[in-house]
């Protein structure tokens, strides 16, 4: 895997970098725990996100119980302690195909992106979670950081403005998770790291399915908005933060 190649397009679209601050903080290995448990959940927000744009915009209601069924078993362990690693591991397909809305336009252009992003999300989860139990880390259900929050409190709240502005911060999360899986995978240790990086594909297909879904729907050029949320996002980044997280800004 050329992972310059990976790279490239997400510290180009970026504003910064990741603070040498974090990312020495990161390699703690006190602050081994923290990281997995917030990289987990942030797979499974993933997942949600893209279920809720495939459920308002995407399926009909009997599509919409499909996907709620298929989230469930990742819902119930991360949110009532129900299953463990091995229980998830046959759950992370979905079961049946999906028909888009007649009456939205990109609804099959959503579902066809959407549906392999939640099943690649699901697998990460998985993924995390096998880890974690490998190496003795419980799973407790950490507070979310302020990274996300920042992002989604700056979109607009009508239609259907709000669906570009929430795109654009997928995108911007999922480039975000790029760059940091990239600059972790160099300062953990070697089985990690191997980790991080086979992430990297994913997440920058990800962030580039993100944005073109944003213009396909934008009935305007989506660059003006784009550049608003990259300055709040790398404010959220470079600026103190004294919460640690996967997302979070430069330590104090
Ligand atoms: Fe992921
Ligand atoms: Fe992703």
């Amino acid at each position: 895997m050329n992972y310059a190649e990976l790279l490239t397009p997400v510290h180009q679209f970026l504003l910064c970098r990741t603070p040498q601050a974090w990312i020495d903080k990161a390699k703690e290995p006190a602050n081994l725990p923290v990281l997995l448990q917030d990289h987990l959940l942030c797979e499974l927000k993933a997942a949600q996100t893209a279920m809720l744009l495939l459920r308002k915009y995407a399926v009909d209601k009997e599509g919409s119980l499909a996907l709620l069924e298929w989230l469930k078993p990742f819902e119930d362990f991360a949110y009532r302690f129900i299953g463990d690693a091995g229980s998830l591991r046959n759950s992370v397909k979905l079961s049946r195909n999906l028909a888009g809305r007649p009456d939205v336009s990109y609804s099959n252009d959503i579902i066809e992106k959407m549906v392999l992003l939640i099943r690649e999300e699901l697998h990460h989860f998985y993924q995390v979670l096998e880890i974690m139990q490998a190496r003795g880390i419980p799973y407790t259900n950490i507070s979310a950081g302020r990274y996300a929050k920042g992002l989604i409190s700056a979109c607009k709240t009508h239609e259907p403005q709000i669906l570009v502005d929430k795109l654009i911060c997928g995108a911007l999360i999922e480039a975000r998770s790029c760059e940091r899986f990239a600059a972790l995978a160099e300062v953990v240790d070697a089985e990690l790291g191997q980790f991080y990086l086979s992430l990297l594909r994913s997440e920058a297909r990800h962030f580039e399915d993100y944005l073109t879904l944003a213009q396909q729907i934008s009935t305007s050029d989506i660059q003006p908005r784009l550049k608003h949320f990259l300055q709040i996002e790398a404010e959220l980044i470079q600026s103190p933060d004294a919460d640690f997280k996967f997302h979070s800004g430069s330590p104090i």
